[in-house]
């Protein structure tokens, strides 16, 4: 609770950088994520080097500062590899079907571009190993920033993936250089409700 509770989104870093040792233990943590049909589709690079921190923070919308994090994890996902050819039974497919509703799952397997439709339903694989990561570095008075304000085919063309593994956000991670400002939560009768929202 105390990991969860005090972390904060930092976007201004200390020049100190994080040991192989830490960024193993966030790997750990990012492993032992929870995946949709246990796919574990989640990839994650370890970007130190200036100049590829640089072009990553350019293809952020130009965010600068997060080429002053000692590092960036780029938080990709392995894509299912045109996936108009799955069959019927396939488990993500049929997942997806009752998620989205049959009528815009066959929209979306009509649409021509089968990795753009695969970058849109892979867009949460990376998020909870992510989580698992800054609160696994929070630990170590590390915290980071998620980073979905991103040109995904820009930041994987950086990175030289290949086309079934694309990355979807950006962490960069390092010890905070400064407090973070207040934040206003929403109140808990807010954000929740008991058995039916009419209730409330
Ligand atoms: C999916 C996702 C995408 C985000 N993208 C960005 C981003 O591109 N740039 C940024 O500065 N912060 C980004 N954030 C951080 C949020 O702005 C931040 O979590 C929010 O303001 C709450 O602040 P806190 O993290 O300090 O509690 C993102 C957070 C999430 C979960």
């Amino acid at each position: 609770m105390d990991a969860i509770l005090n972390r904060r989104s930092a976007r201004a870093y200390e020049t100190r950088g994080i040991s192989d040792e830490i960024i193993h233990e966030l790997l750990l943590a990012a492993q032992a994520a929870p995946s949709g049909g246990n796919g574990q589709a989640h990839v994650f690079g370890i970007v130190r080097d200036q100049a590829r921190k640089n072009a990553l923070a350019e293809a952020a919308g130009g965010q600068k500062w997060i080429a002053d994090a000692p590092v960036v994890i780029a938080c990709c996902a392995r894509l299912d590899a045109d996936w108009h050819t799955l069959p019927k039974e396939d488990f993500g497919l049929q997942v997806n079907t009752l998620r989205f509703g049959e009528r815009f799952l066959r929209h979306l397997l009509a649409y021509p571009e089968w990795q753009e439709t695969a970058v849109l339903l892979a867009d949460a694989v990376p998020l909870i190993p992510a989580e698992h990561m800054v609160l696994a570095a929070k630990a170590h008075g590390i915290e980071g920033c998620i980073i979905g304000w991103l040109d995904v085919q820009k930041a994987s063309g950086i990175l030289q993936l290949p086309a079934d593994i694309r990355c979807l956000y950006l962490l960069p991670l390092g010890y905070p250089a400064r407090a973070p400002g207040a934040k206003k939560l929403r109140s808990l009768e807010e954000i929740s409700f008991c058995e039916t929202y009419q209730s409330k």
